[in-house]
């Protein structure tokens, strides 16, 4: 069962989503294995390339908070997106490819279930670094 927690905060924090260029509010929220939830919400720019996915800003928060090892992530967006590319080879550095991914929106309960390995079966990585 997916925690229905996660869910809650993913959609919560959408609410203070910065995206007064494209209007496109996403919430994320991912789970520590102890149990901890950090969550993030996208942050745009007038200059646009600066913007900062809502994902992103959930895993740099546990990160530096010193949380490096994640059991599930939730996201909830306008409608039901999957975390873009950039996202994926970032949550890749500290997930597994079983980490379960429920994608919502705020609208209703409908939740749409797949793992990281899905969405992104091969990520960049070397032993040259
Ligand atoms: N966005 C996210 O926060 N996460 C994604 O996985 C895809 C896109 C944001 C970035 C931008 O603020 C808005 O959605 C439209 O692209």
């Amino acid at each position: 069962m997916f925690p229905e927690d996660l869910l809650r905060a993913a959609r919560t924090v959408a609410e203070n989503a910065y995206a007064p260029y494209s209007k496109f509010t996403v919430g994320a929220a991912i789970m520590a294995d102890d149990g901890r939830i950090f969550t993030g919400c996208n942050v745009e720019n007038v200059s646009f390339g600066l913007t900062v996915c809502a994902e992103r800003i959930a895993l740099f928060k546990a990160v530096s908070e010193g949380v490096r090892h994640f059991t599930a992530l939730a996201l909830c967006a306008p409608e039901s997106v999957t975390p873009c590319g950039a996202c994926r080879q970032v949550l890749a550095e500290f997930c597994e490819p079983n980490l379960p991914i429920a994608l919502t929106t705020g609208a209703d309960d409908t939740i749409q279930m797949t793992t990281l390995g899905a969405l992104f079966p091969s990520p960049f990585d070397t032993d040259a670094l």
